[in-house]
């Protein structure tokens, strides 16, 4: 993901700003985490000793390649969601020379197009159809690819920053697509404490940076004037939700003037950012049922850690 930043983005997040912060407790959606700087303080975490999730995808995906490649059509779509810079997706990609195309759906247009050229280029023989739309709502694929068959892929654990019910709306929405043969998903797992929280609460502060980044680019696109060292990040496990929260702590009472409008802050008071859910085997099998899915695999790293699931529908 990374930014292009027009006018209708700014009102975007303009109208954003206004309902998070209207609402008690105090929210901002994570999908503004990734403006440029965003994008890159995010790559940045991927590389952190302490943030698992990425390699271990990585590895799940290179060792069950072969596996994984036989769940995508011969002559057919692979789709995914929220594409960003297709890095995992080639993994796929080269273990299914038998694939007929590739749809990457995300909603930063020029990046997407800049992706897509570097894949044409990569892959000749693939048609790369880039779809720019914001796949959190109702979305439908361009014509031409609505009878082939297809398989989704949402990789990176994504799913988690929606709440189980929204996660499951998400879940049938793919499940209503025509001839859909499966979907490959990346599914962080609950694990100790300890380690989920040194995920998300770097020792470098590169978390701490990307999470004060949205104030940043609040101050940038929306003229105001939070004060980012008045803020502190928090990441909390929350075992009741089974999730790690990430909140922005006011130091202090205060006043930050944004598009003219004045907000305030009281100490200790928390802007809520990110929830990024964690799940068993059993309770992602029973999200995924809920969504007319069956979990067909669960391929998991040896510390299990993370999964890739393999959905089939359920008839
Ligand atoms: C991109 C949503 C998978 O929840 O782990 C990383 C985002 N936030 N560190 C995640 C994130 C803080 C990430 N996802």
């Amino acid at each position: 993901m990374a930014e292009d930043t027009t006018h209708k983005d700014d009102i975007e997040l303009l109208r954003g700003v206004r309902r998070g912060l209207a609402a008690r407790p105090k929210t901002l959606e994570p999908k503004w985490f990734y403006d440029e700087t965003g994008s890159a303080l995010f790559e940045e975490i991927t590389q952190l000793s302490e943030y698992y999730p990425t390699r271990t995808e990585l590895a799940i995906l290179s060792q069950a390649a072969d596996a994984l490649a036989r769940y995508l059509p011969a002559g057919g779509a692979l789709v995914e969601l929220g594409s960003g810079a297709s890095r995992k997706t080639r993994t796929l990609i080269e273990a299914a020379p038998h694939l007929a195309a590739y749809l990457p759906i995300d909603i930063s247009e020029q990046f997407l197009h800049s992706v897509a050229r570097d894949l044409r280029k990569r892959y000749p023989a693939l048609e790369i159809a880039p779809v720019v739309a914001d796949f959190t709502r109702p979305l439908s694929l361009p014509a031409p690819f609505h009878t082939m068959p297809k398989a989704a892929f949402f990789p990176g654990s994504t799913i988690g920053n929606f709440l189980p019910a929204e996660a499951m709306v998400l879940l049938r929405q793919v499940r209503d697509w025509q001839t859909v043969e499966h979907f490959i998903i990346g599914i962080d797992l609950v694990k100790d404490t300890e380690t989920l929280i040194a995920a998300y609460d770097d020792a470098q502060g590169i978390t701490a940076a990307f999470n004060r980044n949205i104030l940043r680019r609040i101050n940038r696109e929306l003229a105001a004037d939070f004060d980012l060292s008045g803020f502190d990040h928090e990441a909390r496990w929350n075992s009741a939700q089974s999730r790690i929260e990430m909140h922005l702590v006011s130091q202090r009472d205060q006043t930050v003037t944004i598009a003219g409008d004045q907000y305030a802050f009281q100490a200790g008071e928390s802007i809520h950012t990110e929830n990024s859910h964690k799940y068993t085997e059993k309770g992602f099998t029973s999200l995924a049922a809920q969504a007319g899915w069956e979990v067909t695999d669960f391929i998991t790293d040896p510390h299990d850690f993370f999964a890739v699931a393999i959905l089939t529908p359920a008839d």
